[in-house]
């Protein structure tokens, strides 16, 4: 039996550059989607998976996003004198226990494996989560919930991941797997970004991972990597070299790039699309849209 997995880290300090001006004063965990924050898709996923404890790792400027997930009794008691009992739900189940969420600073933007390292006191020596909320994966079941039963089989460590055309492999975490068709996927070595051509695969990591304290330690004493920073592969790529205890999982489900403009877009519709209560007239809007566009050419 492995230990179960109550901690995870969202890193949430990066300043969402590639959406200014909209992040000039909106952190961009809290930009819509849909009709909910960014954050909320990620912290109901860890919900789903387990998940008891939750650590985000921001810096200046998240005040909003820290805000988000307190409760606003205002707002509440409005809300229950106008006998708005749905809305009212919908506000409450936003609140998160007291003592259940903490706040740690990432002082410098020094990467990812910076910014999970920055919460080593809260997980100490546990098995930990960590979901990058710029990833938005649509699923039956949870993709983190998926993971945390697979690795209740294998322990060690597991990292979601997910097929990327060739030309793409230079943006991520590109696994070093033997060819496989199955879901749980022992590596062989992990690299970050490799150059154009010497991916050792198309097995890319998205963001989901249930690590070992050991990688936590490992992050403490590694170089940094590509881009000048400490880097998360690295020290994952470090754990495969001293113990051969990690594996790729190739979750079902449908990931969306919210880091990204045009995933955003993509997610906003495929969402829309999905809710009963705007997913027909989304529909009729988008092939009415079409076919103007069509006609036009
Ligand atoms: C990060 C990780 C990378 C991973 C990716 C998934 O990269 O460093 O290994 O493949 O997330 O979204 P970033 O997108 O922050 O450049």
């Amino acid at each position: 039996m492995q230990r179960k997995v109550t901690k995870a880290v969202f890193p949430v300090a990066g300043m969402g550059t590639r959406f200014l001006p909209a992040t000039k004063s909106v952190p961009k965990e809290i930009m819509t989607l849909v009709d909910r924050p960014l954050i909320q898709y990620a912290i109901d996923e860890a919900r789903a998976a387990g998940i008891t404890e939750f650590i985000f790792v921001t810096s200046r400027g998240k005040g909003a996003l820290e805000d988000y997930f307190d409760r606003a009794p205002d707002l509440e008691a409005t809300l229950k004198a106008k006998g708005k009992t749905e809305l009212l739900e919908l506000v409450q189940a936003t609140n998160m226990d007291s003592g259940a969420i903490a706040y740690v600073r990432q002082n410098q933007a020094l990467g990812l494996g910076h910014a999970v390292w920055c919460a080593r006191h809260l997980i100490g020596d546990e098995p930990f989560a960590v979901l990058l909320p710029d990833d938005v994966i649509a699923a039956d079941k949870p993709c983190l919930a998926q993971m945390v039963d697979a690795y209740a089989e294998t322990g060690g460590n597991m990292i979601a991941a997910m097929e990327v055309a060739p030309e793409m492999a230079s943006s991520y975490g590109i696994m070093d797997v033997p060819p496989s068709i199955g879901r749980v996927l022992p590596m062989q070595g992990m690299v970050e970004k490799p150059a154009p051509g010497t991916q050792p695969s198309n097995l890319a990591a998205i963001g989901r991972y249930i690590l070992s304290p050991d990688v936590m330690r490992h992050l403490g004493d590694i170089k940094p990597g590509v881009g000048g920073e400490i880097q998360l592969t690295d020290a994952i790529a470090r754990e495969i070299a001293e113990k051969r205890n990690v594996y790729g999982y190739r979750f079902d489900g449908h990931r969306y790039d919210c880091g990204s403009k045009a995933g955003f877009l993509q997610a906003t519709v495929a969402f829309g699309l999905a809710r009963a209560e705007l997913g027909p007239e989304l529909e009729r809007f988008l092939s009415d849209m079409m076919a103007q566009r069509q006609a036009a050419e």
